[in-house]
């Protein structure tokens, strides 16, 4: 089978820090209850899917010497397109001067993860370039008079390259999409008030479950231990789920990369947000096993285990 392997990472922030300190002047909340049940800190907001999901996408596409009319498909992931249709992929693929197909992919905070699991098919089918974008601008469906869910959200953007991994022990060893529907009324954001609503607790609850099972599944699939793990790049919710799932892994939590104290919980954006930030810090290297997983609306989970390199 042949492998497919990240050969450029890219990502984009939302275009304003809103910190906690500002969200407590208009809601009946605080810096310390926040920053101590979620250990966010600020979040970024401001800017379109096309906006955000394009400048991450020119990053990954020079960080792989590739050129946009190289690329043989765009997935786009994202729950909050800025238009019901054309799809955000085709108006990046038009932004970017691509030439190939594009479709955008909602799993909600899992579709990024979904996104490289499909493109490790599409190369295995003999695909040579698939760029992975996954972009969420969840603050405007966000009830700025809800304090239970106005101080999780922000937007931003990570995207990847992805091609046949050049040497065999390199790139994606093994990927997982679930999908557990009774819980589907967890979590929403419904066409007659385009808010998100959401059962909190339940959610937080759900989530490490299925994270743990899901990397599990991977692991077993690719006939390796959570021990062998040097880096998990999880969905960044809340700073307690990723606690209670690297816990439940018998994973250390300093292997966790986390960059929710920043960005706010960014959707589709998170896991390639978080593997920014930890390439850039060196905590991802050469060579890595790298455990991708996430979980959201729908609910929906998903996790990818790679040998990091191209
Ligand atoms: O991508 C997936 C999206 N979502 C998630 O992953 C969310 C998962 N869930 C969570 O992160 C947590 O459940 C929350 C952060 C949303 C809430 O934290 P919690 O520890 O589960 O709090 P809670 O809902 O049990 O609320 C505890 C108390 C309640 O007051 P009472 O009933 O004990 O008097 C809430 O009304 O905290 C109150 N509360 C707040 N207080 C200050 C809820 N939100 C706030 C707030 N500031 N922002």
């Amino acid at each position: 089978m042949t492998r497919a392997a990240i050969t450029g990472l890219g990502t984009a922030a939302g275009h304003n820090v809103v910190t906690n300190h500002d969200l407590a002047k208009t809601l009946d909340t605080s810096d310390e209850w926040i920053v101590e049940r979620t250990g966010i800190h600020e979040r970024r907001i401001g800017g379109s899917c096309l906006e955000l999901g394009a400048q991450a996408a020119r990053t990954a596409l020079k960080e792989a010497e590739i050129d946009a009319t190289d690329l043989d498909l765009i997935i786009c992931s994202t729950c909050t397109p800025d238009q019901v249709f054309p799809a955000v992929s085709n108006r990046i693929q038009n932004e970017l001067g691509a030439t190939c197909g594009a479709f955008d992919l909602n799993a909600a905070c899992s579709g990024f993860t979904y996104g490289v699991s499909l493109a490790q098919s599409q190369i295995t089918a003999g695909m040579k370039r698939v760029l992975v974008v996954g972009v969420d601008t969840l603050s405007r469906f966000t009830d700025w008079d809800d304090r239970t869910t106005a101080i999780l959200f922000g937007d931003g953007a990570g995207a990847v390259v992805m091609e046949p991994a050049s040497s065999e022990d390199r790139g994606v060893l093994s990927t997982y999409m679930g999908s557990e529907g009774r819980f589907a009324d967890l979590l929403t954001c419904d066409f007659s008030d385009l808010f998100i609503r959401m059962d909190g607790k339940e959610v937080f609850r759900q989530a490490v479950r299925v994270m743990v099972a899901a990397s599990q599944r991977v692991l077993a699939d690719a006939g390796l231990k959570a021990a062998e793990v040097d880096a998990v790049v999880p969905h960044q919710a809340n700073f307690r789920i990723i606690e209670s799932a690297m816990k439940r892994l018998g994973i250390p939590l300093e292997k966790a990369a986390t960059v929710l104290d920043t960005t706010g919980n960014t959707s589709s954006a998170s896991i390639p947000l978080a593997m920014d930030s930890a390439v850039s810090k060196g905590s991802i290297r050469d060579g890595d096993l790298v455990l991708l997983v996430g979980f959201g609306a729908g609910m929906s989970v998903a996790a990818a285990l790679l040998r990091w390199g191209k």
